[in-house]
């Protein structure tokens, strides 16, 4: 049906006879003589039309609309110069089209599919109508570049010694933070299978197999609340190896990441990529997937402040409380009313209040607070906190924690404020040795990651006695302020994977239940192994600059995990529900 596709003409193909398919993307009439953008996946042709070529097909191309299916016949020209269009890979040529067929008419698209910003068409209806929003060039270039970041992934793994092992949809229960999708088993009434939330437990036991090094780019699903970056299915680079140690997965990733970004034609980050602790980041940018892409480091005032005459500073330093202060660079005129809200913000993080010192552009410092502080105070604060005039202080007082979360979240606002962020730009930084375990809201010791994490040797000793004081061998990536993957050293000892289940209140009949395939594996050679996922769909949002996590997937589902254009999930058959044993508590929809 063509010849060429409409996005490979040149100057060169000047007299040639060929045929083009493709859609309509818009018609123009010039008194006369028709003009037609013809587009497909590889980009657009102008077609011409003259009655005095073929009034027949003329005839016919007065009756063309938006988004036809049709294939046309003609010879290549050479545009007149003025008519000439540089932005346009064909631009320089157009097709005199003499002979055209109608392969297929189109209803009028629900949204126009020629807009460059879809912003003011709602989601829901491009949703709905999927298959015409993935029509768009803007749509089609995320496709393609989908495809090539997966085809470099493997081909860059496949390079470092990785196979690709596909592992089972089907599965059984593993654990990563979320709610399972469940299928229930037809043949054995009453039981499940789990959707993989992740490949945890196959990949582990590839490694007990002794494929040394794996990696999948694995979908995996999990039923929690969604977010902008977060889907119910989702895809994940996994990977997991052998005899490594930290220091060894994330020298694989450096090089990945790197080699992704070239991909794509985004300027490179340097490697090694820079690495903070857990702590360090929690202490310099109150969050443990800090954004880089700005300054605005915490500053610890703890040790100024210990005899200071105000009182709300020295009373936290007596109770063993830290006093911190967020510089927010050049927002010296943020007015009360947004310094109201951030305090709102503070208070929801913990804090009492909000203090803060205004430094007008002549460089008079202005604050409720500074009759409480002396001179030296003053001065011994200038100079940590690197104060100029036009500068805003933030402080917060209070545990540690409290602190941290408090400034964390200032920080975030206040680069925002000041238009700190240039989205062109983009900060990676590793975050390592997370604590092993937190507390739930029962109190109960959980992972941080997953209990398959190992802790950091020198912690050992006070795994049972202080938990919360053990670190772990664990790191994410972080891009943007984004948590872009995260993995760990793995336990791969059956007594020390006991005594992890066992702090976290999972019994020996239920960890043999849930997880005894692991546990024996663990006792036939289980080499030293650890890994990683990075989350695909999350990083090739970042990388193309997309709003939403949505808009890098295909056939993504909705805030409220819904499929609006096949419509699921759907009601079934009652007898399908039979034959699953399963009988509905709610009332029943029709199919
Ligand atoms: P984790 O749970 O941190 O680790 O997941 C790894 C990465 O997957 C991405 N991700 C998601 N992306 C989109 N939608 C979601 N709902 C979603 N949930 C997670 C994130 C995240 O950083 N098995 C471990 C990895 C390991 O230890 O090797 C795991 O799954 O980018
Ligand atoms: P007060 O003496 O309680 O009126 O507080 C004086 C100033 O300190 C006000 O601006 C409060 O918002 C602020 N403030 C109170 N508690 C804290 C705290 N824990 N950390 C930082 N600022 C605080």
């Amino acid at each position: 049906m063509r010849t060429h596709t409409c996005g490979e003409l040149r100057r060169d193909s000047v007299g040639k006879r060929v045929r083009l398919s493709g859609w309509v993307e818009s018609v123009r009439d010039h008194g006369g003589v028709i003009f037609v953008d013809l587009r497909d996946r590889y980009g657009v042709t102008q077609v011409i039309f003259d009655p005095e070529d073929s009034r027949e097909t003329w005839d016919k191309a007065q009756r063309l609309r938006s988004q036809h299916v049709v294939a046309v016949a003609g010879v290549v020209e050479r545009r007149p110069p003025e008519m000439e269009n540089p932005k346009l890979a064909t631009g320089e040529i157009e097709v005199r089209c003499d002979r055209l067929e109608l392969l297929n008419a189109s209803l009028t698209p629900p949204f126009p599919l020629e807009a460059r910003d879809p912003a003011r068409v709602s989601e829901e209806l491009r949703l709905t109508y999927r298959y015409l929003d993935l029509r768009r060039a803007s749509m089609q270039r995320i496709l393609q570049a989908r495809h090539r970041v997966a085809l470099s992934v493997r081909s860059y793994l496949d390079r470092m010694g990785f196979i690709e092992v596909e592992t089972p949809i089907l599965g059984k229960s593993t654990p990563e933070g979320a709610r399972d999708y469940l299928v229930p088993s037809r043949i054995l009434p009453g039981t499940f299978f789990a959707l993989p939330q992740a490949p945890q437990q196959y990949k582990q036991l590839l490694m007990v197999a002794g494929v040394d090094r794996y990696f999948q780019l694995a979908r995996c699903f999990r039923d929690e609340d969604l977010r902008a970056d977060r889907q119910p299915e989702f895809t994940q680079i996994d990977i997991e190896m052998s005899f490594v140690s930290v220091a060894d997965v994330i020298a694989v990733v450096d090089g990945l990441l790197a080699e992704l970004f070239r991909e794509l034609n985004v300027p490179a980050p340097e490697i090694p990529l820079p690495r903070l602790t857990y702590q360090q980041a929690m202490d310099r940018y109150g969050s443990d997937h800090p954004d880089l892409r700005y300054g605005l480091e915490i500053v610890d005032l703890t040790n100024i402040f210990a005899d200071s005459t105000f009182q709300v500073f020295r009373r936290a330093v007596a109770a063993g409380q830290v006093v911190r202060a967020l510089n927010a660079r050049g927002l010296g005129q943020t007015p009360l009313r947004v310094l109201d809200e951030w305090t709102e913000v503070a208070r929801k993080a913990g804090l009492a209040g909000l203090a803060y010192i205004r430094i007008a552009g002549t460089g008079e410092w202005k604050s409720p607070i500074l009759k409480y502080l002396s001179d030296g105070e003053k001065e011994a604060l200038a100079q940590r906190a690197g104060i100029q005039a036009g500068d805003l202080v933030l402080f917060a007082a209070d545990d540690r924690a409290v602190v941290s979360k408090a400034l964390g979240e200032l920080r975030r606002l206040a680069a925002k404020e000041a238009g700190l962020i240039d989205p062109d730009r983009h900060a990676l930084v590793w975050i390592t040795e997370f604590p092993l375990f937190e507390r739930d809201e029962a109190g109960r010791l959980t992972a941080v990651h997953h209990p398959f994490t190992a802790p950091l040797e020198e912690d050992l000793p006070h795994l049972e006695s202080e938990p919360l004081r053990v670190r772990s061998q664990s790191y994410d990536i972080v891009m943007d302020g984004v948590e872009l993957g995260g993995g760990s050293i793995r336990i791969h000892q059956r007594a020390l994977q006991e005594r992890i289940f066992a702090l976290m209140g999972v019994d020996r009949q239920r960890g043999e239940a849930r997880f005894g395939h692991l546990l024996t594996a663990l006792e036939y050679g289980a080499p030293p192994h650890g890994g990683i996922a990075l989350g695909f769909d999350r990083l090739l949002m970042l990388l193309l600059g997309a709003e939403s996590i949505r808009d890098v997937i295909a056939f993504p589902k909705t805030q409220k995990a819904v499929d609006l254009m096949m419509g699921a999930p759907a009601p079934v058959d009652d007898l399908q529900l039979r034959e699953l044993h399963i009988r509905l508590d709610v009332p029943r929809l029709s199919p």
